[in-house]
């Protein structure tokens, strides 16, 4: 998978008089088996998160109040998403550095992710990771 891989999944959402609910199974809507689930929330104004790449790990994160930017870079070509939907989910093959931006104050970033928290699976220095991706 490449960056061109990356991309918004509309959420399935049953809408009615009383609200909306959005669902979310696994290898289904989307593109592997849910092992963990996580959230990011109370980030102060400015701060920016994220700053590494998963070796293996793909993942989903949903807006799920607020919003926020995610900018994803395969060591050649950048793209950036804004999230501000709790109905879409953005899905990040693995390899890819990520930096997780222009936090609202409300905002709650979903991550739906293939596997648990695993430290080896993270490269958390730039150069490292253009290394690894040429070697590729
Ligand atoms: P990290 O993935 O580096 O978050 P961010 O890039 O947004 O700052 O995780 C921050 C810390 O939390 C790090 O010490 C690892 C730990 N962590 C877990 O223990 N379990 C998890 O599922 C996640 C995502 C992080």
């Amino acid at each position: 998978m490449t960056i061109a891989d990356s991309r918004v999944i509309e959420l399935s959402t049953i809408s009615d008089d009383r609200g909306k609910l959005t669902f979310v199974e696994g290898d289904d809507h989307v593109p592997f088996e849910i092992r963990r689930v996580y959230y990011i929330y109370d980030v102060p104004q400015a701060v920016k998160r994220g700053a590494h790449a998963h070796r293996a790990l793909r993942q989903v994160m949903i807006a799920m109040s607020g919003s926020f930017d995610v900018v994803l870079n395969d060591g050649k070509v950048q793209r950036r998403f804004n999230l501000d939907r709790p109905d879409r989910g953005l899905f990040i093959p693995s390899m890819l550095w990520r930096s997780l931006e222009n936090f609202s104050t409300d905002a709650i970033c979903c991550v739906l992710a293939s596997a648990p928290h695993q430290e080896s699976d993270y490269i958390r220095n730039y150069d490292d990771f253009l290394h690894a991706v040429r070697v590729r």
